[in-house]
């Protein structure tokens, strides 16, 4: 096998303001300076995404060698300018940075953090596209969660698995790493020959030279930078479809007898179930990856291709195929929302259980109900859970998803699923917050509702009467 090298770690800074809930967004930077702001404030991660710039599309050019854990690479990003800039921000961890362009000409840069900085030779106007072109090479930065959980580029006995939410993303490609702006992607994924790179979106095409293959994938839908992967290494491809949508099924040879193929093989009727309760299924393709890194413990909902660290249990699909409508294509503005994509996928969960003769979302709830007042999910609110280390715990998926059904009961079955279709249809692509979902919820339903969700999303106790 291959010797493995050593991984490069780096304990990714916790924003000092973590434990603020004020969701102020950082103005952008003094317009008289005319720099770009180095982050959009998020209350959790103040430093992700950068002020001044909208991105449009990333064009991503990686080669990548597991023996030395190498990558070599190259991403384009074409984005227009919201602001004049004298100079802007990426988010880049690690790496030898050996060249930057703007519009073809070279710009000085400097390193700063997570930051690169960079100064156009010619200053950017307000309104105007502009390519930025970041040439870089070095081990990929593993980047380590205020929760301990490891993401980024992590590398697997035979090449590695690629999953970055919340900030994993700079650890392998230069971003405006926020949510709030969502770019189409292509990826040219270069391997020694044997491996298989999976990136987001169809596959375009696949080529043999000198020893390397280059698959190249397209993602058209609009995708948070979070949501990329290119995870590779040695896998079975198996490629299928869901009416007219591709499916990419890759499987590590060492959990094909675990049965990985039949779990995703769920994934054709999943979707069309919640094509018909949500709507139409977001995106152009579908699919999921299986691979062998049981260390990572957690499955992503990556933007057309979840990822699976081993087998997934056949709730998880459901889980992961849910989060392409709410995550993926409804996008949260700010991580504490996280709930928003948590809440609705743990309650997708559930409503697929009730509709194919398991257990009702109801009693689903009751079970998350009997928790003792003292338990955390009653202790932690799901829109104020106590900094980002504790974004992925128990409240956010399980209160979340109890939310749901509350307000299900509460509005009636037609208003509520009309709710949610109403939420996906209109803010398909887009990003919103809670506020928004509260707004569309009491307007369809008529009911004033304020109280309602102050007990179940705002207070740190137990709702009792709702
Ligand atoms: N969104 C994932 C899910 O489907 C969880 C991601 C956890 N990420 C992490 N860095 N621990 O539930
Ligand atoms: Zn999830």
């Amino acid at each position: 096998g291959a010797p493995m090298a050593r991984r490069h770690l780096v304990r990714a800074a916790v924003g000092v303001a973590a434990a603020a809930t004020s969701l102020v967004v950082a103005a952008p930077a003094t317009a008289t300076s005319g720099a770009g702001s180095p982050g959009l404030g998020d209350p959790y991660f103040p430093l992700a995404g950068n002020g001044g710039y909208d991105v449009r599309h990333y064009s991503l050019d990686l080669d990548y060698v597991r023996a030395t854990n190498f990558l070599d690479a190259s991403t384009t990003i074409t984005a227009r300018a919201t602001q004049d800039l004298r100079r802007f921000n990426l988010d880049l961890r690690g790496f030898t940075v050996s060249r930057v362009t703007v519009n073809r000409l070279p710009a000085t840069f400097t390193r700063d953090g997570q930051e690169l900085v960079v100064t156009p030779r010619v200053p950017l106007r307000r309104g105007k596209t502009f390519v930025v072109k970041v040439e870089y090479k070095g081990e990929p930065t593993e980047v380590i969660d205020p929760d301990g959980s490891s993401e980024g580029w992590v590398p697997t006995a035979d090449g590695a698995f690629v999953v970055n939410e919340p900030q994993g993303s700079p650890g392998w490609y230069p971003a405006n790493d926020n949510p709030r702006d969502k770019a189409t992607y292509d990826m040219a994924i270069t391997v020694p020959k044997g491996i298989t790179a999976i990136g987001n979106g169809r596959l375009l095409s696949k080529r043999d030279r000198g020893g390397k293959t280059t698959w190249r994938w397209y993602e058209d839908s609009p995708m948070a930078p979070y949501l990329a992967t290119a995870t590779n290494g040695v896998f079975e491809l198996r490629v299928s479809k869901a009416g007219r949508i591709p499916l990419y099924h890759a499987v590590d040879p060492a959990e094909v007898a675990e049965g990985a193929f039949d779990r995703l093989a769920a994934e054709a009727e999943i979707i069309a179930f919640f094509s018909d309760l949500y709507g139409p299924y977001p995106f152009s393709s579908g699919g999921g990856v299986v691979d062998h890194a049981p260390e990572v413990g957690y499955a992503l909902e990556s933007q057309t291709k979840s990822q699976y660290d081993s087998t997934p249990s056949a709730g998880t699909v459901v889980h992961e195929i849910s989060h392409q409508w709410f995550g993926n294509s409804v996008s949260l503005t700010v991580w504490p929302d996280i709930w928003l994509n948590e809440g609705f996928a743990s309650f997708s969960e559930w409503i697929y259980d009730e509709r194919h003769g398991g257990p009702t979302a109801q009693a689903s709830f009751d079970q998350v109900y009997a928790r003792p007042a003292t338990s955390s999910i009653w202790t932690r609110p799901p829109t104020n859970v106590g900094g980002p280390q504790f974004m992925f715990s128990g409240t956010v998926y399980d209160r979340g998803a109890a939310t749901l059904q509350a307000l299900r009961v509460k509005v009636g079955d037609r208003t509520f699923f009309r709710i949610l279709r109403e939420w996906y249809a209109d803010n398909r692509n887009g990003n919103v917050t809670t506020a928004d979902f509260v707004r569309l919820a009491e307007k369809r339903s008529g009911q004033q509702l304020d109280a309602f969700f102050d007990t179940w999303l705002y207070q740190p106790a137990k709702p009792t009467t709702w």
